[in-house]
């Protein structure tokens, strides 16, 4: 029997990613001591290996095959646009993709001005305004801390991910549209989903099994 890797975003979904895993059985002993330095992990009885990458690779290792599996935020796949198949909506690290600002910035949005928008996602934020509302604007990548952008003007708006609002409400902003509904997904090489089909369809069952029955309590 082959290997079935997983690549896992690091950070936020990563604990809970591997805490569904366990419950469908799927564990990884060696991935549980913080102390180590190693990237890759095996489970050897169950012919899994598991690595934890920053959450933008993840796609790419699952395009190209290196992973055959993923776990990583909707907001990552969209604006990767890698080739891949999307099987499961893992329903935790919910949250949504918005465009916000001050308040008087909603008056930008109607009239449709040529703002500045700053985002850490340029695609979503291209496809939100230039696709779905035909309204140009100037796009500004960050790499974070995003809600400083309308702060100290560089920006009228920005188009970030919204959980609980708090960092919106502590720096004076407010969710101006919603761009899309977000949460954790399961990602599957194309390839591997034929090669190793009856495998894959398992671990898809089993958990969507489990998070129904998680909904269900
Ligand atoms: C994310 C996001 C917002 C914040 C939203 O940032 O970009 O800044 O969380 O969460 P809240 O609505 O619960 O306040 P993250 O902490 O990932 O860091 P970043 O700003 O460096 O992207």
């Amino acid at each position: 029997m082959e290997y079935l890797t997983f690549a896992l975003a690091k950070g936020r979904l990563a604990n809970k990613t591997l805490e569904m895993l366990e419950q469908v059985g799927i564990t990884c002993e060696e991935m549980k001591d913080k102390e180590s330095r190693k990237l890759i992990f095996v489970n050897e009885a169950l012919k899994l290996k598991f690595f934890l990458s920053k959450g933008p690779d993840v796609p790419t290792y699952v395009e190209y095959g290196a992973a055959d599996i993923g776990v990583v935020g909707k907001d990552t796949i969209m604006e990767e646009g890698r080739k891949l198949y999307e099987v499961l909506d893992l329903g935790f690290g919910k949250c949504r993709m918005c465009v916000c600002g001050p308040r008087d910035a909603k008056e930008y949005l109607q009239h449709k001005d040529l703002i500045r928008v700053a985002t850490k996602y340029p695609n979503i934020t291209k496809d939100y305004f230039f696709n779905k509302k035909h309204q140009t604007v100037e796009i500004i990548k960050l790499n974070g801390s995003i809600e400083l952008a309308p702060i100290v003007e560089l920006a009228d708006v920005i188009v970030d991910i919204v959980e609980t609002g708090s960092t919106l409400r502590e720096n004076g902003l407010e969710v101006l549209e919603e761009v899309c509904p977000l949460s954790a997904r399961m990602i599957v090489n194309q390839i591997s989903m034929k090669t190793e089909h009856q495998r894959i369809m398992k671990i898809i069952g089993d958990l969507r099994a489990a998070i129904q029955k998680t909904e269900v309590l």
